[in-house]
């Protein structure tokens, strides 16, 4: 064992007892995630990542990539599906958010506090009516905490208990009854205005995106009409056929009411998605093979497993396009006992296709080349946002570990970790910094990887622990004599000593293993 071994972790793998401002103030103390505008004070649901933000974005953009277009799974007939990319603008021809339903159908409700000036999304406030009738309803934010809610209770209604009331949202209320509910900021009853249907595209002004004149346009509020629309020049110049599907990875743009939770609900955020088109009969079948590939992929990327829900979305609260959805949904340190979405699967039937083909009168059928048969495919659909995805696993990673001087380490799976590995010698002797910059120079082909040579070995293990770089390899008097590194791997802070030219191979062997 090296010099520099230190005690074993108490807590290795603790669960995380980990509350969002933690997380919020690690991205800004070590760059993942900045405030946008900071110095203007911000803007309200946008998010600018810095050095390891958009490193840990861009992993976990490129495994998806990955596991979707460079080497798609292997089908149930034992070959690889066919899947390929695209990328389409982000603002289109207006008629396709007609089309799409986007311009009628993709609203929220919400409503405004007449004494605060502040907004809610009325499916987002839920309320506490007394089931005996008597005195105010009182209504929260869907996030508000337990103490909050008893808090309230004690100063509005003398302490009575939750169980006096039956609980249920402000959207499913009649407004007659609002005056009798006390807004989840105020003091008095009868605040609250008629909720109204609000739609959550960013328009721009003053584009002629037609030619003529100035017509209003929008920011895509999903990357797939993208692919829908190209759809059938994607058939006619490649060599897919049904069943294939068609990825896009990009930026999408909504205005949520209420941005919330760091970067869980952003105004403009990235998504990844991937459209399946297949024959109607084949879809429930699809549905299942993407179910499981879903599952597979968030635990080749570390993902806690066991932090997961799947929810059946019943009828009535799925999209306007959807046969069928699940959500995958992830325990967030503000979900409390549940869980909030995390990725969403959908079965889109041929909604999509027939509507443009409707809107802009262009033929999209496809043409079976064996059974000659003409139809528009459904559509099988995981979408998952990039940034959501980046959050989920900043929270999962995060780990309380009083046993070590950072007090906390990023757990993050070698494959998504911005930093693979830092090389460290122990001193900035003569003979420890020139092999390690000759290690770092050669493993820098191959991997993101630091070099760090000040401070004292403690201090660069805590910052390593803290960025969530699975491995330091620290050069010392040994290394001269026998060309060997301690490992010291970042969960358990167990070192090892294995040979320099070994270093690479051992990277690669620990990027692929899956937990
Ligand atoms: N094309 C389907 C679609 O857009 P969605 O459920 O509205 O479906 C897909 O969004 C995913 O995008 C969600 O599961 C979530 O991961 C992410 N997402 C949605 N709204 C978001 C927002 N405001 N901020 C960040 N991510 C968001």
């Amino acid at each position: 064992m090296a010099q520099t071994q230190e005690k074993e972790s108490q807590t290795p793998n603790a669960p995380t007892t980990v509350d969002m401002k933690d997380i919020v103030s690690l991205c800004k103390r070590r760059g993942f995630v900045f405030p946008a505008s900071e110095i203007y004070g911000g803007i309200n649901g946008f998010w600018d990542y810095g050095p390891l933000g958009t490193e840990l974005k861009n992993n976990i953009r490129d495994l998806w990539w990955k596991a979707m277009v460079v080497t798609p799974p292997i089908g149930p007939d034992g070959q690889p599906l066919q899947i390929v990319g695209v990328d389409s603008a982000i603002i289109q021809n207006p008629r396709c958010w007609e089309a799409s339903g986007h311009i009628d159908g993709f609203n929220d409700p919400m409503l405004d506090c007449k004494e605060t000036q502040k907004r809610y999304r009325a499916d987002h406030v839920f309320v506490l009516i007394p089931r005996n009738g008597e005195g105010p309803s009182l209504a929260f934010d869907k996030d508000a905490e337990d103490d909050e809610v008893a808090q309230r209770l004690k100063k509005l209604a003398r302490g009575r208990p939750k169980s006096d009331y039956n609980r249920t949202t402000l959207d499913k209320l009649p407004f007659e009854a609002f005056v009798n509910i006390i807004g989840p900021d105020t003091k008095t009853p009868g605040t609250l205005t008629k909720p109204r249907q609000f739609n959550m595209m960013i328009s721009t002004g003053g584009l002629s995106v037609t030619g003529g004149e100035e017509t209003k346009s929008y920011l895509r509020p999903e990357t797939c009409a993208g692919i829908f629309l190209n759809f059938k020049n994607v058939v006619d110049s490649s060599r897919v056929k049904v069943p294939f599907g068609i990825a896009q990875i990009g930026k999408m743009f909504r205005n949520e009411v209420t941005p919330r939770n760091f970067i869980f609900r952003t105004r403009e955020f990235e998504g990844m998605e991937l459209e399946w088109f297949c024959h109607k009969d084949e879809a429930p079948m699809w549905f299942e093979f993407w179910f499981e590939q879903r599952k597979k992929w968030w635990q080749s990327v570390g993902l806690d497993m066991t932090r997961l829900h799947y929810l059946e979305v019943p009828d009535g609260d799925r999209a306007h396009y959807s046969q069928r959805t699940i959500d995958i949904e992830y325990r967030f340190p503000f979900s409390g006992e549940g869980y909030d979405e995390l990725e969403g699967l959908a079965h889109r039937g041929n909604f999509d296709l027939t509507q443009h083909q409707a809107f802009s009168g262009t033929k999209l059928e496809y043409m079976d080349p064996v059974t000659n048969e003409r139809y528009l495919p459904d559509v099988i659909e995981p979408s998952l946002g990039l940034t959501r995805a980046l959050l989920t696993l900043l929270c999962d990673a995060y780990t309380v570990d009083p046993g070590r001087p950072s007090g906390m380490y990023m757990n993050f799976h070698p494959s998504v970790a911005p930093k693979k590995a830092a090389i460290l010698p122990l001193t900035a002797k003569e003979d420890h910094v020139p092999l390690a910059t000759k290690l770092y120079m050669d493993l820098r082909e191959h991997y993101a990887v630091d070099l760090d040579i000040k401070q004292n070995i403690g201090k660069r293990y805590a910052r390593q622990d803290e960025i969530g770089t699975p491995f330091c390899f620290t050069i010392d008097d040994q290394t001269r004599a026998d060309q060997t590194v301690t490992v010291r791997h970042r969960n358990t802070m167990r070192q090892e000593r294995i040979g320099m030219d070994h270093v690479a191979a051992y990277i690669a062997a620990e990027m692929k293993k899956i937990s």
